[in-house]
């Protein structure tokens, strides 16, 4: 991390992060290192320099590693050396001409990322008819279902209807487009017929078997496309007793069903259910998401699909429910969690567990934009959004910007483009003694055991390998490892590098196939040198977000888990094996650099909404979590430490203390939470702003200086998925709390330094930074 370009872009051509460059011996010495041994990885992140050869990689013949780089190649022999299983594997007669001038892509130093283009295969799918639909089978045409609530006011209808027409518009042509609409029922609409397009109606109240679906859909068993279907006769179209395969009746290239779609949603009125009053809407979000996964399964197995739903309210009928129909009992809260007196909680659960399964076992990826005021279940739904790499987006209103931007990018070609790739598969190669305990992130395990699995499990674990169903540019993972030699077992000294190679096959958004290949090395500790080769490799922004990371995974798997005192625990412990002091003197404390901002991190994580999530609901905590575990490091760190800039009207923007103290009145402030962006006008600003400077030809210069902060905002916003909440605000505002929630309160009064020594609890919830920092140094002296 020492050079200028690394600083500029830490994660490289690689986008690998880890917390320890430098790796513990042995599984006790990583023990004694307190922060997991883990990666970052970002599978498909895109970088100028990422090769695409156009051919398939070469292999290694014992364990399937692929050449790369590290190898060790014998020009004259044409043999190459694997560095994880030390196999001789000859060249295959086609790289005869290499030689240490002449060497292929793969071997290239700088090319430890590298892409090879694989056979494209054709999806093969029983269902099909070659006379139907030319285009159903071109690789690039990628399936959109769009499941839309109808349960919801007149004005949120509208504003659907429109992001929905838009987004088909920006349709590549040969995108496949199918539509359900749900409220009491389930329609399944038929755009295959403009003149009678028929609908297919679901009771929302009862539990369908895929097989059900199908059979009402008339896709019933195989081969039923070819026999004539009772009960399904149609007008026109295709002749009676002839009934076309499913997908190209219930999904039709854009370019095709564009007109039908949109005289369709123009039809389309809310729910007409009538909802008794005290009640809430019948709402059957389960059943309708459970037909999507049906209709796909059937129409477009194997095939790039994604189901995106938009979501109003909380599901009421059938399985998935979230909460009663009587309006006097709330959505069930963190607290309702806690104590267990969320009735409906687990059985939801387990019913998007198994929805994930079915769509995981299909490839196939489960979108959701949330919008209501209430909650609408995301906390029920992460494990089919997460298992499936689905994308989520909560907002308050289908109207507002948040949803109807963020909405957009899913659909944008070009720079905006998020590069939404499918059927992926992550394979994870390793030297030996290195063992994988799982992954956090947006992928499903695939149980594929091997020398290299870990017995401790960490989120999807058990395997090597890994299925992620939707995959995108800012996709990110994080693998945790272990070490399973011990102090006897290491032959000292016998190789000092360890091997770590990540494959990731998938579907690029225009149809490829691909496979990416990442071999990274890094050294082993010599146990010999203590422990200074283990700080300098220790990567604190990295190490922050894991251990965010982590907690938040303990917080939701583990009973009775308290986050604050195990992250205060650990930090005792990391200050007191890593810090320079002399015992029981708290002044002697100093930290290496390698460390100096860790402490400041936790500070910020237990007061952030990872922690503290009694503030937030559990659909914004999901969703909040979702983003954690998604995101590149660099944007994580932003959502556990916001970045604040100061902006003085007589000179450049400088970054500000997060800390109260960066408040002034002639200064605006821009913060940056990762999921919010907001503008802060100090008081003179705000008024000279109110009396109209800004429009008065001789003070143009306050008029740049209002908009500086604004085109900043702008630029953040552009970038990030989903679009950040704007929030402009005046100094004493009501908007105000957006800000000064993040700021360290170090001019409050607190009384922390009547807290018991001795104790792990250090601190009370709203200490600041200082008194932080001064228990911190009292008890890691102490420790031990
Ligand atoms: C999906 O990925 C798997 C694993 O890489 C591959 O075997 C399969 O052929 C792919 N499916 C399609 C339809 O491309
Ligand atoms: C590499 O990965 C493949 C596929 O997961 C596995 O069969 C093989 O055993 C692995 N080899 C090593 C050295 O980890
Ligand atoms: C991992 O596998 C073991 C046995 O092979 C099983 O008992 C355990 O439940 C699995 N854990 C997970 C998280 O899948
Ligand atoms: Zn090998």
């Amino acid at each position: 991390m020492a050079t200028e370009m690394a600083q500029m872009d830490p994660e490289g051509i690689d986008g690998v992060r880890m917390t320890w460059n430098v790796w513990p011996r042995t599984k006790v010495e990583l023990s004694k290192c307190v922060i997991p041994l883990a990666a970052s990885i970002s599978p498909i992140r895109s970088h100028p320099d990422v090769l695409t050869l156009p051919y398939p990689p070469l292999k290694c013949k014992t364990c399937t590693a692929v050449l790369n780089p590290f190898c060790r190649v014998d020009f004259q022999g044409l043999v190459w050396i694997c560095p994880f299983c030390f196999s001789r594997n000859h060249f295959p007669q086609h790289y005869n001409a290499i030689s240490e001038t002449n060497m292929p892509a793969e071997l290239y130093p700088q090319f430890t990322t590298i892409q090879y283009t694989l056979p494209t295969l054709q999806p093969i799918h029983h269902h099909q008819n070659p006379n139907q639909n030319p285009n159903f089978f071109e690789p690039n045409s990628a399936v959109y279902l769009f499941v839309l609530d109808t349960c919801v006011l007149e004005e949120e209808l509208e504003f659907a209807k429109s992001a929905l027409k838009r987004a088909i518009g920006m349709l590549p042509d040969n995108a496949l487009v199918g539509f359900i609409s749900f409220g009491t029922q389930v329609q399944v609409h038929e755009l295959g017929f403009s003149e009678l397009s028929k609908v297919y109606v679901f009771r929302g109240s009862k539990d369908l078997t895929k097989d059900q679906v199908l059979e009402q859909l008339g896709l019933g068993v195989i081969g039923a496309a070819r026999r004539p279907m009772p009960g399904i006769q149609r007008v026109g179209g295709s002749p009676v007793g002839m009934p076309n395969p499913g997908f190209s009746r219930f999904l039709l290239p854009a370019s095709e069903c564009e007109y039908t779609l949109n005289s369709l949603l123009d039809e389309l009125g809310t729910d007409r259910w009538l909802v008794p009053p005290g009640s809430r809407s019948l709402r059957c979000t389960g059943v309708a998401l459970s037909v999507a996964a049906g209709l796909l399964g059937v129409c477009a197995a194997g095939q790039s699909a994604r189901i995106v739903a938009l979501v109003g309210g909380p599901c009421t009928e059938g399985p998935g429910v979230i909460v009663s129909k009587d309006l006097s009992d709330p959505v069930r809260s963190h607290k309702d969690l806690d104590k267990d007196a969320a009735p409906f909680f687990k059985k939801a659960v387990h019913f998007y567990e198994e929805l994930a399964k079915q769509l995981v076992s299909e490839g196939h990826v489960l979108d959701v934009f949330a919008s209501a005021l209430d909650q609408v279940g995301v906390a029920e739904m992460k494990v089919a959004i997460e298992k499936t790499g689905g994308l989520v987006v909560l907002a308050e209103s289908f109207g507002h910007s948040v949803f109807k931007d963020s909405f957009k990018r899913l659909f944008e070609g070009g720079e905006q483009s998020l590069g939404l790739s499918y059927n992926g598969t992550l394979e994870i190669n390793c030297s030996k003694d290195i063992k994988i305990q799982g992954v956090i992130g947006p992928c499903t395990s695939l149980e594929k055991k091997g020398p290299s699995v870990a017995s401790t499990v960490v989120g999807e674990g058990n395997t090597t390998s890994w299925k992620l169903c939707g995959l995108d540019r800012n996709t990110c993972l994080t693998v945790f490892f272990d070490i399973s030699s011990s102090e006897k077992s290491d032959p000292s000294g016998s190789n000092p590098q360890l091997f770590l190679q990540f494959l990731t096959s998938y579907r690029s958004p225009e149809g490829q196939s691909l496979l990416r290949v990442t071999t990274v090395t890094k050294r082993w500790a010599d146990s010999a040198l203590g422990t200074e080769e283990l700080v300098q490799g220790f990567d604190q922004e990295t190490a922050a977000v894991i251990v965010a990371r982590f907690a938040s995974y303990k917080m939701e798997n583990e009973d009775g888990f308290d986050a604050t005192r195990w992250l205060d625990r650990n930090l005792i412990r990391l200050c007191a094996k890593f810090g320079d002091y002399r015992k029981d003197d708290p002044s002697s404390f100093t930290l290496n650099p390698s460390f100096s901002l860790f402490p400041q991190f936790m500070f910020n994580l237990r007061r952030s909404q990872f922690v503290q999530v009694f503030n937030n609901s559990p659909d914004e905590t999901a969703c909040f979590r979702m983003l954690l575990n998604r995101e590149s490091i660099s944007n994580s760190v932003v959502m556990i430490q916001p970045s604040l800039m100061a902006y003085s009207f007589h000179s450049l923007p400088t970054p500000a203390l997060l800390d109260v103290a960066s408040i002034a009145a002639d200064r605006i402030l821009l913060l940056d939470t990762y999921f919010s962006v907001v503008i802060f006008h100090g008081m003179t600003i705000a008024q000279w702003r109110n009396m109209g400077y800004q429009n008065q030809p001789e003070h143009q210069v306050f008029a740049q200086f209002l908009q500086a902060p604004q085109e900043d905002a702008q630029t953040i916003i552009r970038d990030r998925f989903p679009t950040p909440r704007l929030v402009v605000c005046d100094q004493h505002g009501s908007q105000a709390r957006f800000l000064l929630a993040k700021l360290n309160p170090s001019a409050t009064y607190n009384n922390a330094h009547e807290m018991a020594a001795g104790t792990d609890i250090i601190f009370t919830d709203d200490v600041s930074l200082q008194v932080f920092f001064e228990h911190l140094q009292r008890l890691a002296v102490q420790s031990s």
